[in-house]
C-alpha cells in the first residue's frame, strides 16, 4: 500500500524534477535579474538564472509530463496514474514544473543574500528549493491534488519526495559534470 503510495508521488513530481536539469540545457541567454544588483551590492540573482533557462525548463517538465500521460492512457484513461484529465494534468504540471525553477530562483535569492556566489553550493537549500517553490505553487492551483497524493496517508508521498529528492539530486548532478554540461558536480 505504503510501496504504491511512495512510487505515485515520485512519478507525479516527475515533471519538476525534469526543469531544473532542463534549464541547464537551456539556459545562457538574458539574466533573469538583467544583471542588477540588489540593495546589499550583489546581484539579485546572479548569471545563473536565467530566462532560456526558465522559459525551456519549464516547458521541458510540461512536454516530460504530457509524455507520462501518453504512458498511463492506455492503462488508466481517466486518471492517468494521478494526474486527472488533460485540463488538470496540465495546470498541476505547469506548477510543478514552473513552481520548481521559481524555488530554485528563490533559493539563488538566498544564496546571494547570504554572500554565496553563484554555483557556489549550499546544502539543503539546492536541493529543496526546488521541493518548496513545486509544492507551493501546485497548491495555489489545486490543493486537492497536493492534499490525495502527498499529505494523505500519513505524509507518505511527502516523505518519498524528502528522501527521494537529494538522491537523484546528486545523480542527476554527477551525470551533468560527466558528459560535460555542468562545470562542478554539485
Ligand atoms: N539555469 C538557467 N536558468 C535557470 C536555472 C538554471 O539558465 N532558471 C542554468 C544556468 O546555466 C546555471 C545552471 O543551469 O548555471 C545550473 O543551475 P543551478 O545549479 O540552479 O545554478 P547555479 O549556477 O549553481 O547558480 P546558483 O548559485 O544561483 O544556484
Ligand atoms: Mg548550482
Amino acid at each position: 500500500m505504503y510501496l504504491i503510495v511512495a512510487l505515485r508521488a515520485f512519478w507525479l513530481f516527475i515533471p519538476a524534477y525534469i526543469a531544473n536539469p532542463s534549464a541547464v540545457v537551456f539556459g545562457g541567454l538574458a539574466p533573469i535579474d538583467f544583471g542588477k544588483k540588489f540593495v546589499d551590492g550583489r546581484r539579485i540573482l546572479g548569471d545563473g538564472k536565467t530566462y532560456s533557462g526558465l522559459i525551456g525548463g519549464g516547458l521541458a517538465g510540461v512536454f516530460f509530463g504530457m509524455i507520462q500521460m501518453a504512458i498511463s492512457h492506455p492503462w488508466d484513461p481517466i486518471e492517468h496514474f494521478g494526474f486527472g484529465g488533460l485540463q488538470r494534468a496540465i495546470y498541476i504540471m505547469l506548477a510543478l514544473s514552473f513552481g520548481a525553477l521559481l524555488g530554485d530562483m528563490l533559493g539563488s535569492f538566498i544564496k546571494r543574500r547570504l554572500g554565496v556566489e553563484r554555483g557556489e553550493r549550499f546544502p539543503g537549500l539546492d536541493q529543496y528549493d526546488l521541493v518548496l517553490g513545486a509544492f507551493l505553487l501546485t497548491i495555489l492551483v489545486d490543493k486537492r491534488w497536493v492534499f490525495d497524493n502527498y499529505i494523505a496517508n500519513n505524509f507518505a508521498g511527502l516523505l518519498t519526495i524528502i528522501i527521494l529528492t537529494p538522491l537523484l539530486h546528486k545523480l542527476v548532478n554527477i551525470i551533468g559534470y560527466k558528459s560535460g554540461l555542468k562545470n562542478v558536480p554539485w
